[in-house]
């Protein structure tokens, strides 16, 4: 008989399935969401069942487990480690779960975790640690300490700092636009295990406030340089800490490598031999328009855009950007760095083809509590710029996407 001691807890061990063989009988929806995690954990399964669903049928196409197509038969529990019956008839469930009590096979059961001799614990993992719960009866409440477990470690809200492999090293982390739920999960958990924080002043500066006191919180903006230039300066800075043996995050605007001198940071760390992390942050260039309600490619409207630094007027013999063939696009222009010389920019535009009533707009501080939008056209966009005294940080977009919910001169205009 089955020993059920339902008040004992149940004791939790992590199973190291890699090569070993495990049944799974039933090919449904249970199976479905449990076979990820055991083939993750490289076992060797073996499915039985006559019928499976179409993505277990597309694992065992794929040759991550071997099917077979049929119903238990006594011996099925022969060579495996572990079990998991999830058939959809109790008494072929009971039998299985009797063979593999016999052949003291832990064995989990989706019909009867009374009868079952294992439980499968909600698991998650995050960068090296896995989180399992078991509640015993409340697989919900299981879940739900999973989640906040699994989101706490991800976000950096729980802190646990790593006593072996942590490195000292530099995090080139992008923060998004600015709304501090916009850095990436990962980004977020390097910033709460950071001891130096070197903080461009575009991003997610809210997120500062949040570290604790021992985190040294440096400006970018403001670190001497004397007579250097300062992106050597900051190099400098990076370069010294890390040395330091510190664990540095260098925290910059949207993506670092978009306008972002982010490569030119890395190249430095590297030729000092320090390791460096790149973490992608979310552009402004997609998603300060996106906050603005205006889509960068829409079906029927626009199938390109173009993310242009507007940082040097067309006629500057510097410029690497060809304004003539770009006013020839018919797709969405994005324009960062580029509120200083929209009017010269605008007028090349036209100049060269682009129509003068292409709909603009232009959105100051994009994510953030003081966002606004000014739509304009390429003929109007100078001077509504100057009208309504738009200052950097702003994205301008440029295209007949800009019209596509509304927007447009003559549409929703400022909002
Ligand atoms: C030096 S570039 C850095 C871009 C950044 N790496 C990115 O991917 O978003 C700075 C320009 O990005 C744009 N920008 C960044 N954040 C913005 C925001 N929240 N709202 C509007 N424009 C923003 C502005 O055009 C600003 O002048």
């Amino acid at each position: 008989m089955p020993v059920s001691v339902p008040d004992h807890p149940a004791y939790p061990v992590g199973l190291r399935l890699a090569g070993r063989r495990v049944l799974v009988l039933g090919g449904g929806t249970v199976a479905q969401r449990r076979l990820p995690a055991l083939l993750a954990a490289g076992a060797d399964v073996r499915l039985i069942a006559p019928e499976v669903t179409p993505s277990v049928q597309a694992m065992a196409e794929a040759g991550e487990l071997r099917w077979e197509p049929r119903g238990y038969r006594a011996g099925d529990l022969a060579d495996a480690w572990y079990a998991l019956i999830a058939t959809d008839d109790p008494a072929v469930n009971a039998a299985a779960s009797a063979e593999a009590e016999s052949a003291r096979v832990w064995c989990v059961r989706s019909d009867d975790a009374e009868a079952a001799t294992a439980w499968t614990p909600a698991t998650g993992r995050s960068e090296g640690v896995t989180v399992a719960v078991l509640t015993g009866r409340d697989p919900r409440r299981s879940a739900a300490v999973r989640d906040a477990v699994v989101e706490g470690l991800r976000d950096g809200t729980l802190t646990a700092p790593r006593h072996r492999g942590r490195t000292a090293g530099v995090a080139l982390v992008g923060g998004g636009p600015g709304d501090p739920d916009l850095i990436t999960v990962r980004g977020r958990r390097l910033l709460a295990e950071a001891d130096v924080v070197i903080a461009d002043r575009l991003g997610p500066r809210d997120l500062l406030d949040e570290l604790p006191p021992h985190v040294e919180i440096i400006d970018a903006a403001k670190i001497p340089y004397g007579r250097a230039m300062a992106q050597e300066a900051i190099n400098r800075a990076l370069i010294e800490h890390a040395k330091a043996g510190r664990s540095v995050v260098r925290l910059k605007g949207g993506d670092p490598y978009v306008f972002g001198r982010g490569m030119e940071e890395v190249q430095a760390l590297a030729e000092a031999g320090i390791p460096v992390t790149v973490v992608p942050g979310i552009s402004s260039a997609i998603s300060v328009p996106a906050a603005a309600g205006i889509p960068v490619t829409h079906r029927g409207v626009a199938h390109e855009f173009t993310v242009v630094s507007g940082h040097m007027a067309p006629d500057n013999p510097g410029s690497l950007v060809d304004w003539a063939a770009l006013a020839g696009l018919r797709g969405t222009l994005v324009l960062l760095m580029a509120v200083e010389r929209i009017g010269a920019i605008a007028d090349t535009l036209i100049r060269h083809g682009r129509p003068a009533g292409t709909p603009v707009a232009v959105v100051q501080e994009g994510t953030m509590a003081a966002q606004r939008r000014v739509d304009a056209t390429l003929a109007t966009v100078a001077d509504r710029v100057a009208e309504e005294e738009i200052r950097p940080p702003a994205v301008i977009v440029v295209g007949e996407v800009v019209a596509v919910a509304g927007g447009g001169e003559d549409g929703a205009g400022e909002r």
